[in-house]
């Protein structure tokens, strides 16, 4: 392969009003033990009601923007995963685009749940590595608060909202992005979903009624499939690029539950203390939690050049995905 694509910057944004597990006991029949205990969930982050994807997305990508000292100009795609888009069309990633002034870029939303920015990260890589795109804007973002039924317990304590970019772009050397996976599964769509507002259910006062604009989760079998899927997409990336998990630096896992994320690491060889965990101030944000993540621990010195950095995701689909980097 002659080129290859690498990280060129990060960026992250969560909004400011902070919702603590003490917060929800005085909504639903919970308790901050449960919530910790099964998830690791501490708090997370809700935007005000004004706040759409778009605008948080802004924050995160100026932030990423800077670091890969890039200008807005010099983009030539955005992609932006989200399950919580400002309308149903068109798409967030075009809102971005003239809010940033990035006026010579292509955009586009993609759909894969909390896989979304993996997707779109492993999507870039392959425009980058065909030297179709010289920069591409990755955004994972969401404001899952406008889509949480805050009467079911089983759901409205577990997510939160924000926003994680990374500039994808060519790399100088032979570091950067070693390895992509992608794969999906259709069959099992209901397990989680929002029934109303699209072509199937349109919104309709019953739709509304039936509560069918929330979130719909079945957790327990949704848990055991994505630790499945998890090890199955973080072995496809380091068999490929010839490693196992003991060479893996750091883990940073989709960041839905610090138990699924202690199984994958388990399974595949990674040391706990070499994953990356912010789930139990974040909640799981879907699409955004693996740039939050990777932001944080790039800026914390978690993620130094030359480790080897092992992204891995699951999500709504169902989806998953795997990046392996030599971070550089
Ligand atoms: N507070 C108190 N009790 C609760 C709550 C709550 N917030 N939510 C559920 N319970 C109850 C249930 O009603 C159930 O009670 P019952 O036995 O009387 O029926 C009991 O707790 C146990 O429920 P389980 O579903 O067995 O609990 P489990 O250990 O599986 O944990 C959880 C539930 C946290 C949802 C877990 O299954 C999970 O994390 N699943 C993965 C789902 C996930 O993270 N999805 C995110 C989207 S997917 C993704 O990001 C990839």
């Amino acid at each position: 392969m002659s080129r290859r694509a690498k990280i060129l910057g990060t960026g992250l944004y969560v909004p400011p009003d902070v919702i603590t597990n003490f917060d929800l006991e005085k909504m639903v029949d919970t308790s901050d033990e449960w919530i910790v205990g099964r998830t690791g969930i501490r708090e997370r982050r809700f935007v005000n009601g004004e706040t759409a994807a778009s605008d948080i997305a802004l924050e995160a990508s100026r932030m990423a923007l800077k670091a890969a000292d890039t200008d807005p100009e010099e983009l030539d795609l955005i992609i932006l995963g989200t399950v919580t888009p400002d309308y149903v069309f068109p798409a967030t990633a075009c809102v971005l685009q003239d809010l940033l002034g990035a006026h010579n870029a292509a955009a586009f939303d993609l759909s894969a749940g909390c896989s979304g920015l993996l997707y779109g990260i492993n999507v870039a890589t392959q425009f980058v590595e065909t030297g179709k795109c010289k920069k591409v804007l990755c955004v994972g973002v969401e404001t899952l608060s406008k889509i949480l039924d805050m009467t079911d317990r089983n759901t409205c304590v577990l997510f939160g909202d924000g926003a994680g970019v990374a500039v994808v772009g060519e790399s100088p050397d032979d570091a950067g992005i070693l390895s992509t996976y992608m794969k999906a599964d259709g069959n099992l769509v209901k397990m989680l979903y929002l029934p109303g507002g699209g072509s199937r259910n349109p919104a309709t006062h019953e739709t509304i009624d039936a509560r069918m604009h929330y979130i719909k989760m079945e957790g327990r079998e949704v848990f055991k499939i994505a630790v499945r899927m998890m090890v199955e997409a973080s072995n496809k990336v380091l068999d490929e690029a010839g490693y196992s998990g003991k060479d893996v630096d750091v883990l940073i896992p989709h960041q839905a539950n610090v138990r699924i994320m202690e199984a994958v690491a388990k399974r595949i060889g990674v040391p706990r203390e070499k994953v990356y965990v912010n789930v139990d101030k974040y909640g799981n944000t879907s699409a955004a939690t693996i740039g939050l993540a990777m932001g944080e621990a790039v800026r914390d010195g978690t993620i130094k050049p030359g480790h080897l950095v092992l992204l891995v995701a699951f999500g709504a689909g169902f989806t998953w995905a795997g990046t392996l980097i030599r971070w550089s």
